[in-house]
């Protein structure tokens, strides 16, 4: 279906892509691996005509497919979801589906919302289409992405890591739903760092480092361990850091009667020193929720965090920076004019550099000395540290972000997702850069939706469920099925 020979790239001085083959046959799920900065998005953006390409050949159904120009590859039957979404979000749900479709030309209202629901509900998903987008939840969003790239007739799906938005339950309606289309004879690409995820859905696997293809193998004549040397160009003997069992746990900051409009009881819990609390749940469940009133960014009606014996109320994010706490946020975009700035910029932010020079725990040097060897430890894939945000990889973005926060000397770390679109590689090098943080101190708290990686890192988990602490399990009472029988909450 589609054919790939020799594809080149660059913006600028970057070669994004260096000699690219690959061969994708309708009815075929074939998996794109590699790390940050590899050029999976780079090499969909030219399937799809989003941008152009500088020489070699694509053909897609024995069509050339020459020009950056979106609307033929759209004819041509070729719908993309990108990493970074392009809903546009002050548009109902129903219009986003279906902007840009010209069946449409005299708008019927009720027909059209009637449409979108039919088509979210055909995807397995139920979503209210009259509401504006952006009042929606990220992972709400992604399924609205979905439905309209399926509104459409289409030959070949291409899916820009998926699932790093979507919870445990959507993934496995997403995955339903791409077996479906493959059976109907739909070529689908996918992208994504959990390996697993490849493992259970792919038939193929295409691998690429530095823009160029290392080679395609078949899932089922390959393994985890396989695909990471692969990709990494080493082995990983052990993704999450040991834990030290005589640690012991002291000095806890504590949590008491938590409660606004965002939580359906009061929550009362204590994260410990040198403890990494994970928390766990549904998309929904108010995770996020919990660490946006705890960074004083969603204020809370009653509730105190006591520390060190002294109690105070989260009011407002800069009162909670001077406190020495910190937060990676979930959402990248969220963060607004950050990507137009550079790297640079990003990297010391005006605000966060006043609490550091108030309280002086920085030493700029050493700020740069530290900095310096996490970029080289999570291999940020940069050209210059000058260049905006925006033009790094999604991955290679959210390091950036990590690297910032990892960088400071806090109290207190908020994260939210902290490997989302992050490659296996560096994941392993952001798990030990938190031990050792908890280790050092400093009390962490993070929110995650892979399993995996909550089981894996996390001294306690705590779950929720609808707003509601549903239980908090200790590290010797591990185990996926406990974990998800308290966040659906059956017994
Ligand atoms: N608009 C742009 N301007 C300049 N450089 C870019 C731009 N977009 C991508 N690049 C560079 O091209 C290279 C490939 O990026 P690409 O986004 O294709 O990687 P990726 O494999 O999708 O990574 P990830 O897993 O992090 O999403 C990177 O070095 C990136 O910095
Ligand atoms: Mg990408």
């Amino acid at each position: 279906m589609l054919k790939l020979t020799n594809v080149y790239k660059s913006y600028g001085g970057v070669k994004a892509l260096q000699g690219v083959d690959l061969e994708v046959k309708g009815g075929e799920i074939h998996a794109l691996l590699g790390e940050n900065g590899a050029g999976k998005s780079t090499l969909m953006k030219v399937i799809s005509g989003a941008i152009a390409y500088d020489s070699g050949n694509i053909s897609f159904i024995n069509k050339e497919v020459k020009t950056n120009n979106p609307h033929i590859s759209k004819e041509l039957g070729i719908s993309i979801i990108y990493q970074e979404f392009s809903l546009i979000p002050d548009l109902t749900v129903a219009e986003n589906i279906f902007f840009g479709n010209n069946t449409y030309k005299w708008i019927k209202w009720e027909q059209l919302y009637k449409e979108a629901r039919e088509l979210i509900q055909s995807l397995g998903f139920d979503i209210d289409v009259r509401k504006i987008t952006s009042e929606l939840s990220i992972a709400q969003q992604q399924i609205v992405e979905i439905a309209k790239a399926l509104s459409k007739s289409i030959k070949l799906l291409i899916l820009d890591e998926p699932s790093a938005v979507l919870g445990s339950e959507e993934i496995k309606k997403l995955f339903t739903l791409l077996k479906k289309l493959k059976e109907k004879g739909i070529g689908i690409i996918y992208i994504s760092h959990h390996l697993e995820e490849l493992i259970e859905l792919t038939d193929q696997v295409t691998i690429l480092k530095d823009g160029k293809t290392i080679g395609t193998v078949r899932t089922a004549d390959v393994n985890k361990d396989i695909l990471i040397s692969m990709m990494v160009g080493r082995e990983l003997n052990q993704l999450y850091p040991v834990k030290n069992p005589t640690f012991k746990f002291d000095n806890p900051i504590e949590i008491k009667g938590f409660n606004s409009k965002h939580f359906n009881s009061p929550l009362n819990f204590k994260v410990y020193k040198g403890e990494i609390l994970g928390i766990g749940g549904l998309v929904g469940s108010s995770r996020t929720e919990i660490l946006q009133s705890l960074f004083g960014n969603f204020p809370i009606d009653e509730g105190t965090i006591e520390v060190d014996n002294t109690s105070f109320k989260p009011t407002n994010i800069s009162s909670m920076l001077t406190r020495g706490w910190g937060m990676v946020q979930e959402d990248r975009k969220a963060l607004g004019g950050v990507l137009e700035r550079s790297i640079k910029e990003n990297i010391s932010l005006a605000n966060l550099k006043k609490v550091s020079n108030r309280y002086g725990f920085i030493n700029p040097n050493k700020e740069k000395l530290v900095l310096d060897e996490l970029i080289t430890r999570l291999k940020i894939k940069m050209g210059n540290a000058e260049d905006n945000l925006s033009s790094l990889s999604g991955g290679n973005q959210q390091k950036v972000i990590l690297a910032k926060w990892l960088n400071r000397e806090l109290r207190v770390l908020l994260i939210d997702e902290p490997t989302r679109g992050v490659d296996v590689g560096a994941r392993y090098e952001i798990y030990q850069i938190l031990q050792n943080l908890a280790y050092s101190g400093v009390y962490i708290i993070m929110v995650s939706s892979d399993m995996e990686e909550l089981l894996g890192i996390s001294d306690r988990i705590m779950i929720m469920k609808s707003g509601t602490i549903s239980g908090i399990l200790e590290r010797k009472n591990f185990s996926e099925e406990s974990l998800l029988r308290m966040a659906i909450g059956a017994n």
